[in-house]
């Protein structure tokens, strides 16, 4: 498969079950990207669906770990989540999955937003959870 986001340890949170969420999220918008590449329109309402189901799932299983272990930065955290799941959905409803424009454009926002947010934002939690 070809990447357009490659794991690296640079990424880890030291919490092997987040490490393998955010592998899991990595792998899924590589296969959005491999769909777009060879052209399979018709899978690509249905891998959008999934990343989202798996964000949530994701950003649920942090935001748990968030109150067991009462992370300080928790609500402005949640708030990040929440704002990404907002624009996701307004993106994905909007697309138009046989323009190669829009389509590069949910790609781009997915592999911005993964990366950033967790080098910015998932690693102040490593001394936490
Ligand atoms: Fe790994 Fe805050 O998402």
């Amino acid at each position: 498969m070809r990447k357009l986001i490659i794991w690296s340890e640079g990424y880890s949170v030291n919490n092997s079950e987040i490490d393998e969420q955010h592998k899991k999220l990595i792998n899924l918008i590589n296969q959005l990207y491999n769909i777009f590449l060879d052209k399979n329109t018709d899978q690509i309402a249905d891998i959008l669906k999934e990343i989202q189901a798996y964000t949530l799932y994701h950003f649920n299983t942090e935001e748990k770990l968030f109150s067991k272990y009462k992370y300080p930065n928790r609500l402005d955290h949640i708030k990040m989540h929440e704002s990404f799941i907002e624009e996701f959905k307004k993106l994905s409803q909007t697309i138009d999955t046989s323009s190669d424009i829009f389509v590069m454009k949910i790609i781009t926002f997915l592999q911005k937003w993964l990366t950033n947010h967790i080098m910015k934002e998932d690693k102040k939690y490593q001394g936490y959870l």
